[in-house]
């Protein structure tokens, strides 16, 4: 089977990291044809940093790192230097990137890509707010019906919210963003913290990712050992959910996931449940099911999968 050609936007973000550098460990099922960065966990500036260091760190500097949006459609920008430091990439001492930005804007890479490459056949992946793609397909609606599907990371339901009681961060960053892409009729695959908390690096899957004894291998455990500590604190839990790599994950091995195709709207009204991602888990209105929202992941083939391709690196 052809691999999959994608545009990962992103706004490392630890786990964003993982989540690109799974995608480059991938060639045989992924092919990304570019990596498009936007201001979410840390400004812009550092997100279209960090993806150009895990790009060098994964020792594939021919990958095209565009920046993109600085903030939200039309709100002010809300960053997560407390979850991943005032890098966005806290816990390896990695060097600072020598490989440039490509020219040019995201969005326009964007819309280019999508024009120039039959309908059908690109996937976008998303791991950060929605801002990137909105704007892409306000400046050029032809382009939302050559989408393949978009598989994101973002949103919750039975989980709540991470930065608001109701709002998942990425949701919440760019409300507008999300609800201009959850209107269109693109397929979607959504991956909300309902299933990305079960991700979660226990110490045996650290160690795992340190007995690689690779640059990439004790750079990912020091990732994930640094970007834990917001989650252990707020939820207790055992270790860094790894949210994003969910993303990559499905478009190698989908079998790892379930969940249910449902219908989910945005509010972007209310400031008490702004950013909320309203699932019709249960089917109680007659919206129609616009998103594949997975609840379910295996867990450790999650792991195996993910260990067993940074070993490639
Ligand atoms: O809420 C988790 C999401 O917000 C992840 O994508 C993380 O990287 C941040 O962007
Ligand atoms: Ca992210």
């Amino acid at each position: 089977m052809q691999p999959k050609k994608i545009i990962i936007d992103t706004d490392p973000g630890q786990d964003d990291a993982v989540a690109i550098l799974l995608a480059l460990a991938s060639p045989e099922d992924i092919e990304v044809l570019g990596i498009t960065c936007v201001a979410g966990n840390v400004p812009l500036d550092l997100t279209s940093r960090n993806a150009r260091i895990v790009c060098e760190l994964a020792g594939k500097t021919d990958v095209k790192v565009y920046a993109g949006c600085d903030r939200p459609l039309g709100r002010a920008l809300v960053t997560a230097e407390h979850v991943h430091g005032k890098s966005g990439l806290d816990g390896p001492d990695l060097p600072e990137p020598v490989m440039p930005l490509a020219d040019g804007h995201a969005v326009d890479f964007i819309i280019e890509q999508l024009r120039d490459h039959a309908p059908g056949t690109i996937t976008l992946c998303p791991l950060g707010p929605l801002t990137n793609l909105a704007t892409a397909f306000q400046k050029a609606p032809d382009v939302v019906n050559r989408v393949a599907k978009i598989v994101l990371m973002g949103g919750g339901y039975f989980e709540g919210g991470n930065i608001t009681p109701t709002a998942e961060f990425n949701i919440y960053v760019d409300p507008q963003a999300a609800d201009i892409v959850f209107k269109t009729d693109i397929p979607k695959v959504v991956m909300p913290l309902d299933v990305t908390h079960q991700a979660l690096v226990t110490k045996p899957r650290n160690d795992a990712f340190r007995a690689l004894r690779t640059p990439v291998g004790i750079a990912v455990a020091e990732m994930t050992e640094f970007f834990e500590r917001f989650d252990k604190e707020k939820y207790g839990s055992e270790g860094a959910p790894l949210h994003d790599p969910c993303v990559t994950a499905y478009l190698i091995k989908p079998e790892l996931f379930s969940g249910r195709h449902v219908n989910v709207e945005i509010e972007t009204q209310s400031e008490l449940t702004m950013g909320m991602t309203v699932a019709d888990w249960w089917g109680v209105t007659d919206r129609a099911p616009n998103a594949t929202f997975m609840n379910k992941i295996d867990a450790d083939g999650f792991f195996a999968l993910l260990t067993d391709r940074l070993a490639r690196l």
